[in-house]
């Protein structure tokens, strides 16, 4: 044990671990009533694990080179030891993924979390949202299935769209008039090392951010204003070992359920991998319906929701960035100062279960081929969608909260 210690001393006299391990677990003190929703900042820490470390290990036999790809994962499924599991759990992992930052990201809106002083924490996690629908998209093109190509051949033209610049930004982007073997070798470089090097950036300053100005919680109050004679917050505890073991009990569900998934139903009937994807790229046959995968089905609905001005699909195009762009500006928009849904008025909580059925129904609405009725209904979803934020601004004139406590409830 004195060996360990001298070890560590060490250590510590060259590099702050102790310092650390203090600041950010077993001195950091998190408001003792975290609930379920608190999970899943952890569990999407443990997702981003899986993706790089399966990553790496389908990077040693994938081949990004439009003759080779799409056999090369062939080759990984059925003759790699193994590399059937670590292909399923990357893609599972992927899905997987946004359904933990979705529900995350519905947890801040539950209790008010992207609020004073938490807005950089925030407006880190919308990059972070960003660069992971960047990272989806690239990875998707890799298999060079005919869901890959003409997902990608979609997307990219969409950039057409841009007045002035678009049809050269989208040569650009593609590296070729179409998408072809030049553009899977950048979509290749950028997701295996440029996107996952950001998003790791970001997820540290994510974290940085949020234990600079502390957790916030389902009361929605501020446990630094209630400290003990020894200055710890009364209403926190140390997050180790309390909140890690918490999180080690989300973490084997999750993984029950991530198990589940990946050994019975992998594709999970067509959402996860789509079928056309199992057919090798064809530039010269179109599949019949076009849809991306599941995460990005909500935008792609707003997408084509929004009819084209004179043959252009920027409006749409517009429709869909301003769709993301917008959450940035939410700690902003929501100008209530009660945090915690618990403690807001009626309409706040109509409004936000609203939005989230209206946020499912678009994403049903860009999974299946359009029809006027769908149509109709994916133009009412966007409207509601934009206008969920604008209602925002305008409810505190009338909402009728409940009084906040000082202390936090359970
Ligand atoms: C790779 C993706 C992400 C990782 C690994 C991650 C990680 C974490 C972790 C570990 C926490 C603390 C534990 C918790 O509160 O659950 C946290 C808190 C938070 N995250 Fe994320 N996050 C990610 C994405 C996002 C996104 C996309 C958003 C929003 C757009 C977001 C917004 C927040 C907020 C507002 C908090 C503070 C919550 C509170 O104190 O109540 N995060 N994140």
């Amino acid at each position: 044990m004195s060996m360990m210690n001298q070890l560590l001393g060490w250590v510590d006299a060259r590099f702050p671990l102790s310092k650390m391990w203090k600041e950010h677990l077993s001195e950091y003190y998190a408001p003792k009533n975290f609930n379920f929703w608190y999970f899943f900042g952890s569990l999407a820490l443990l997702v981003l694990v899986i993706q790089i470390v399966t990553g790496i290990f389908l990077t040693m036999s994938y081949k990004p080179d439009g003759e080779l790809a799409f056999g090369s994962v062939e080759f990984i499924m059925r003759d790699v030891e193994w590399g059937w599991l670590i292909r399923y759990m990357h893609t599972t992992g992927a899905s997987a993924f946004f359904a933990v930052v979705y529900l995350h990201m519905f947890r801040a809106m539950l209790y008010g979390s992207y609020k004073a002083p938490r807005e950089l924490i925030w407006i880190f996690g919308c990059l972070i949202f960003l660069v992971l629908m960047a990272e989806a998209f690239f990875g998707y093109l890799l298999p060079w299935g005919q869901m890959s190509y003409w997902g990608a051949q979609v997307i990219i033209n969409l950039f057409q769209a841009i007045p002035f610049i678009g049809p050269e930004l989208a040569v650009w982007i593609r590296g070729d008039f179409v998408i072809s073997d030049a553009s899977l070798n950048r979509f290749f470089a950028l997701h295996v090392i440029a996107l996952p090097i950001v998003l790791l950036g970001l997820v540290v300053a994510h974290i940085i951010a949020l234990h600079e100005v502390g957790s916030n919680n389902p009361d929605g109050i501020e446990i630094k204003k209630h400290k003990g004679p020894d200055g710890k917050p009364l209403d926190g505890i140390p997050f180790h070992p309390y909140y890690t073991v918490k999180d080690i009990v989300g973490v084997v569900v999750f993984l029950m359920v991530f198990s589940l998934v990946m050994f019975f139903a992998p594709e999970m009937g067509g959402f996860f991998i789509e079928h056309p994807n199992f057919i090798p790229a064809d530039p010269m046959k179109t599949p019949e319906h076009i849809a991306p995968v599941w995460y990005f089905t909500p935008y792609y609905a707003i997408l084509a929701a929004v009819p084209a001005i004179g043959g252009s699909a920027f409006p749409g195009v517009a429709a869909m960035g301003a769709a993301v762009v917008i959450l940035f500006f939410l700690p902003w928009l929501d100008r209530q100062p009660v945090k915690s849904i618990r403690y807001r008025g009626l309409c706040y909580k109509v409004l936000l279960f609203g939005f989230v059925a209206n946020f499912i129904m678009l994403g049903y609405l860009g999974a299946v081929p359009p029809t006027p009725v769908k149509t109709l209904l994916a133009q009412i979803g966007t409207v509601y969608y934009f206008g969920f934020f604008f209602a925002l601004w305008f409810l505190p004139m009338f909402e009728k909260t409940k009084p906040v406590p000082e202390r936090v409830t359970s």
